[in-house]
């Protein structure tokens, strides 16, 4: 808590604020407002968790002198996030990653502007992106089994950069049709570097630089995927069953740029978080054996005959997994949206631009809602469980809620589910340690740090 001189200096300048925000709970801002909590160490999530232990669903926070709320409450984030989502925006984070992604990506697309248009029209939310999903399986699962084989000699490896390359190269596959070469893997990670570099700046982004190379990368990785569009449609390969094939079959008339970038920004989408999502899930398995085992043997049946969506599907185990993992770890754990004008929200009237907070950290933990809430258990998911929390629900929303909830979640989950039956078949992926890893944070997405181990061939 601030001492008595500093909580006064705030209140001297910022009191008259702090009254029109009513009786708001939160704790006492002193002369940085309440931002010391975010600048001690612990990580952002877990200082969203603990207002959420101490002051209940909705928390009034000061970042010097401009209020900000996090909220913890299902009826009020199901507020912000879908029945009044119109009078929110997604606020600094669209400036932050502008540089790395384009103007064509959905992400950042304003609500009051052209994202009901870019939504509408985007490839996975297409009458037939069930179907090409469907498609996906089979080639996903080649390559992901091509990169066990090569890493299931049991060298030691550190799991998150080796579970994020197998992550771009299979979601290439099902974009493309085939793997990239390292080059474009490694202008990816530089752009996604700058744009890092801008979503933890300190400073105003004006003083912030960008990677040297930038520039050239940027045009290099869209460059790329402009080209495979040309060629696309010079010489039309009626088998290809990729995004981009897919996706001129159906639509022909598609502006060729927009359909390279919209190629491109599929990787920024999904690579982090669906990587952090395997690396949480092999971390919990070493941990709990039993879990392990049962995912080894189902595993083990479906690599028996040929792997459709179908039948994945029906493999409740790797199922249960993901969805545990997603909830225990979920790998995005922070959105914020800013409201365009002045809003009420909570009893209190929010001034335009402000922040909120919305994080799934504590809900997904919520002693109230789950038994054993810090305990990896798997079963929670079958008999039912999870249609008693559908991914989207109040205590349960690893891709977000409402109509701006993840565009790829579909496809991550059948990306996810893949991933773990193909590689239980074929390795066994032993951890070192059990004991919880460092989270750090790149890309808005929570990096596992230092999670090191094996992968052994069965
Ligand atoms: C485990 C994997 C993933 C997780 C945990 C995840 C999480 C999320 C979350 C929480 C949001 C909502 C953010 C907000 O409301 O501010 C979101 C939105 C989005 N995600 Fe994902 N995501 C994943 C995979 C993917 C994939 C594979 C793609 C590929 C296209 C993707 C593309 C997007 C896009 C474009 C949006 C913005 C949608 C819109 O504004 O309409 N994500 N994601």
């Amino acid at each position: 808590m601030p001492n008595l001189l500093s909580r006064s200096v705030f209140n001297l300048f910022f009191g008259a604020r702090r009254k029109a925000l009513g009786n708001l709970p939160g704790p006492q801002p002193g002369i940085l407002g309440t931002a010391g909590d975010f600048l001690g160490g612990s990580p952002a999530w877990d200082v969203c968790a603990r207002y959420g232990r101490e002051y209940g669903g909705v928390t009034l926070i000061w970042m010097l002198g401009n209020p900000a709320l996090v909220l913890n409450d299902p009826v009020l984030i199901e507020q912000v996030l879908d029945s009044r989502r119109m009078e929110f925006e997604k606020g600094s984070v669209s400036e932050e990653i502008k540089p790395a992604t384009t103007h064509h990506a959905l992400f950042i697309a304003k609500q009051s502007e052209d994202w009901t248009a870019k939504r509408r029209a985007d490839p996975f939310e297409q009458p037939w992106t069930g179907d090409w999903l469907a498609a996906q399986v089979g080639p996903m699962q080649a390559a992901i089994s091509q990169s066990v084989e090569a890493l299931a000699g049991g060298a030691p490896i550190e799991l998150t950069p080796v579970l994020r390359r197998l992550t771009f190269d299979t979601f290439a596959v099902a974009a493309v049709g085939e793997k990239l070469p390292d080059s474009v893997f490694d202008d990816f990670m530089l752009l996604a570097k700058g744009a890092d570099a801008r979503i933890q700046a300190k400073l105003p982004l004006r003083f912030v630089s960008l990677p040297k190379g930038f520039e050239a990368a940027r045009e290099r990785f869209y460059g790329h995927f402009a080209e495979r569009v040309r060629k696309a449609r010079q010489a039309p390969n009626p088998e290809a069953a990729d995004l981009l094939a897919r996706t001129l079959r159906e639509r022909p008339g598609i502006n060729d740029e927009v359909l390279a970038h919209v190629i491109g920004h599929v990787f920024f989408g999904g690579v982090f978080s669906s990587s952090t999502t395997l690396v949480g899930a092999f971390h919990q398995l070493q941990k709990h054996p039993e879990a392990e085992q049962r995912l080894a043997a189902e595993a083990a049946g479906l690599a028996r005959e040929k792997l459709t969506l179908e039948r994945l599907r029906g493999a409740r185990w790797i199922e249960a997994i993901t969805y545990e993992s997603l909830r225990l770890l979920p790998a995005v754990r922070i959105f914020t949206r800013t409201p365009s004008a002045d809003v009420k929200l909570a009893g209190a009237t929010l001034p335009a631009g402000s922040t909120i907070m919305i994080s799934n950290q504590h809900l997904h933990r919520d002693p109230a809602h789950w038994p054993n809430p810090d305990t990896f258990e798997p079963t929670r998911w079958l008999d039912g469980g999870v249609a008693r929390d559908p991914l989207g629900s109040g205590h349960f929303f690893p891709f977000g809620r409402g109509p701006r909830e993840c565009v790829g979640a579909a496809f991550a989950m059948v990306f996810l589910r893949t991933a773990l039956a193909t590689i239980a078949a074929r390795a066994k992926v032993h951890v070192d340690s059990t004991e919880p890893f460092e989270e750090g944070f790149f890309f808005g997405v929570v990096l596992p740090k230092g999670v090191t181990g094996r992968f052994v061939a069965r």
